[in-house]
């Protein structure tokens, strides 16, 4: 190898190493994904908050969902609580999509930036969207 081309392959590799800890933080923390959060409801709400913390919802989403789930269907518990003077139950569409009703804006786009295939729309219903 001549002194050039190891400079350069060098250069290479640092490039590699130096980035590493970006790409792998935007592969693990989609929140670069150019999500919209505005819809109606959302527009209407005092103090704009998600039934959990952002963070971790944006984490555990899928974890919480699944829980619902298992307590609506095993248990018949649906109350979840009140939130901005509404009160909400453990739902899929009446809850989250209540106020995420954007969501080929949101939950889509989120997804497709995640490589996330979501197959509960199979048999849930997906929000009317007034799409162009
Ligand atoms: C094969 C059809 C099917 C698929 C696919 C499916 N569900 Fe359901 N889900 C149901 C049925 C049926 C109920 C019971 C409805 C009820 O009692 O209100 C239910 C209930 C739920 C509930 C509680 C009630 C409510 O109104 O939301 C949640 C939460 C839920 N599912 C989440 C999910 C999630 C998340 C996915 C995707 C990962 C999913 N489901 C995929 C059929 C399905
Ligand atoms: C009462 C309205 C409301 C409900 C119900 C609701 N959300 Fe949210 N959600 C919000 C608001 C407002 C934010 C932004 C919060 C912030 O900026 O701190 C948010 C944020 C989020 C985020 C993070 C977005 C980001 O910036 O990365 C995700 C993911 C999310 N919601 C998913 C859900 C799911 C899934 C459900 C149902 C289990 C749900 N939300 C229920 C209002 C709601
Ligand atoms: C900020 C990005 C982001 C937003 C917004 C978002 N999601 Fe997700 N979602 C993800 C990621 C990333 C995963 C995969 C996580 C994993 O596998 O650990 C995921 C996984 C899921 C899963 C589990 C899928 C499966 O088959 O395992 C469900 C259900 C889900 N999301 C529902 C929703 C719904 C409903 C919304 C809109 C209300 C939403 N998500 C909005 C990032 C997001």
């Amino acid at each position: 190898m001549s002194d050039k081309s190891k400079v350069i392959y060098l250069l290479v590799i640092f490039c590699a190493v130096a980035a590493f800890p970006f790409l792998y933080n935007s592969l693990s923390t989609p929140v670069n994904a150019k999500i919209e959060l505005n819809t109606p409801v959302i527009d209407a709400m005092k103090v704009k908050q998600c039934i959990v913390p952002k963070e971790e919802m944006r984490r555990d989403h899928m974890k919480i969902l699944n829980r619902w789930r298992d307590e609506v269907v095993r248990d018949s518990h649906r109350e979840f609580g009140n939130i901005d003077g509404v009160m909400y139950e453990k739902s899929l569409q009446r809850t989250c999509m209540h106020c995420h009703s954007n969501k080929s804006e949101f939950c889509d786009r989120c997804h497709a930036y995640a490589s996330v295939d979501v197959y509960c729309w199979d048999c849930h219903l997906a929000p009317k969207e007034n799409k162009p």
